[in-house]
């Protein structure tokens, strides 16, 4: 019974990837950690003399920010590698098929050097514990599912680095995110809220409260606005295979747009 749900599961997962790739013609690269580390690699013996270790130093060109001249795709950016650019300032390369792949996904993961790392699993499972044992969708909501109290992941395999992903789970004191924070709000009226920051600006804040409704205050009407550095996360008792895994999963967790 258990393993018929498994199997179901993964079935819904791989339609999602499959889904996600059919959306454009960027295949989507399994992240492996092989992949970005050789990546990583070839990128340093042949790239980084031009573009530097951070990829930022040619004008107009961020590779670590996937900011391009013309290239969009995946495929677009394979293109250039092979072909060379701007009339040969930038020369062809001969690389094979997994040094290509390996450059992409080092450069899809933001060129973050801890993601080198980082040990990517098996997202099929990832998504087991994410529902199961590591109890994540009692806090987290997914697509549309589960409370609104923490951060929603929908799409945290688009905004994050395996690296970030993993220093949340594994030293969430060095995560936290200003945006994440908990804070914890007293009116004039003698009404205490704690909740998550939806938004803010100078004179107003919106949060979801503990209960999951979105509250808007004037912060003229705050005797108290204080925002808390404790990370509600503790370091995850999960297996490093585990942790392995759920990154997977969470890498998966991409927009569309
Ligand atoms: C000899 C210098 C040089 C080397 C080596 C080099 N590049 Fe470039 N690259 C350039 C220049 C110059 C441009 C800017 C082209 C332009 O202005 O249109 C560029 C542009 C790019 C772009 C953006 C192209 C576009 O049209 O959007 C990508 C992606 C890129 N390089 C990837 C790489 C990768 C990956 C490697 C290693 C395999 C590499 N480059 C090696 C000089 C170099
Ligand atoms: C008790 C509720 C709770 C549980 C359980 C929980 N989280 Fe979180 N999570 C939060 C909160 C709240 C934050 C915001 C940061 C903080 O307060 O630590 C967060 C932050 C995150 C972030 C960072 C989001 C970002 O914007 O970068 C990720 C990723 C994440 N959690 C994944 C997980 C995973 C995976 C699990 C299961 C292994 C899990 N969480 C379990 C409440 C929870």
């Amino acid at each position: 019974m258990k393993q018929e749900k498994q199997r179901k599961l993964g079935c819904l997962i791989l339609f999602g990837l499959l889904s996600a790739t059919a959306w454009s013609e960027s295949k989507d690269h399994a992240y492996t950690s092989e992949s970005v580390s050789l990546g990583y690699r070839v990128y340093i013996d042949n790239c980084a003399l031009c573009h530097g270790i951070e990829g930022n130093w040619i004008e107009g060109v961020d590779l670590s920010r996937a900011q391009f001249k013309t290239a969009v795709t995946d495929h677009d950016i394979k293109g250039v590698i092979l072909e060379g650019a701007a009339e040969g300032r930038m020369p062809r390369f001969d690389l094979s098929d997994d040094e290509l792949d390996g450059i992409i996904s080092y450069i899809r993961i933001g060129f973050d050097p801890d993601g080198v790392a980082v040990k990517i699993g098996d997202p099929v499972h990832g998504a087991t514990i994410f529902r199961g044992n590591g109890e994540c969708s009692s806090c987290h909501r997914v697509s549309g599912h589960g409370p609104r109290t923490a951060p929603d992941l929908s799409h945290v395999g688009s905004n994050r680095t395996p690296g970030a992903l993993s220093r949340t789970l594994l030293t969430p004191e060095k995560a936290l995110l200003p945006i994440n924070k908990t804070v914890t709000l007293v009116t004039t009226a003698e009404e205490t809220f704690t909740g998550r920051r939806l938004n803010e600006d100078t004179y107003t804040v919106q949060i979801i409260d503990s209960t999951e409704r979105l509250r808007s205050f004037k912060k003229s009407d705050l005797s108290l606005y204080e925002i808390s550095n404790e990370p509600t996360h503790k370091p995850s008792e999960l297996s490093d295979e585990e942790v392995a895994d759920v990154i997977a999963y969470l890498l998966t967790l991409r927009s569309t747009r």
